[in-house]
């Protein structure tokens, strides 16, 4: 198998590893770079718990070719909290109790979070849609979208408060 030098930023910071040109994104990420909050819940596209964000964007990690994303700006769930501070999206999990067993929440909190970044006031609708490929089987999603809801909502104050 061939392997080459991949180099992107990850969770804010530069990397450059050598990876099989066939290796998965999720793979790549859980087993060359150690974050294993990124999850693999399906055989392949079904379910989102690999779900995280390329250059802004929510990407299903088990459908993307690691080497694919060569040069790009790449976010985990391990790159959310900034300096042991929850991000909004996590904290509203948390608060909402978005999260049970935990198992889609890396994967929903990266979906959540690429849809808050181009739509800052979402309705339930749009979160059902930008939610629509991650699967939990424990929640019911209400409390899921009400942690958008409420991540949405501290986003906005926290805006209101820096202007
Ligand atoms: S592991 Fe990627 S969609 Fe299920
Ligand atoms: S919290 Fe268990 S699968 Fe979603």
């Amino acid at each position: 198998m061939m392997s080459s030098v991949l180099q992107l930023t990850l969770n804010g910071r530069p990397r450059a590893d050598v990876v099989p040109d066939n290796m998965l994104l999720v793979d790549y990420l859980r087993e060359v770079c150690g974050l294993t909050g990124t999850k693999l819940g399906c055989d392949g596209g079904e379910c989102g718990a690999c779900t995280i964000l390329v250059g802004d964007h929510a990407r299903l990690s088990c459908l993307t070719l690691a080497h694919s994303c060569a040069g790009q700006v790449l976010e985990t769930v391990e790159g959310q909290a900034t300096r042991g501070e929850l991000s909004a999206v996590q904290r509203a999990f948390h608060e909402q109790l978005g999260a049970q067993c935990g198992f889609c929440t890396p994967g929903m909190i990266m979906a959540s979070e690429g849809l808050l970044r181009h739509n800052a006031a979402p309705s339930e609708d749009d979160i059902r849609e930008a939610l629509g490929g991650n699967i939990c089987r424990c929640t019911g999603y209400i409390k899921i979208i009400e942690s958008v809801q409420a991540a949405a909502q501290i986003l906005s104050t926290a805006k209101g408060e820096a202007a």
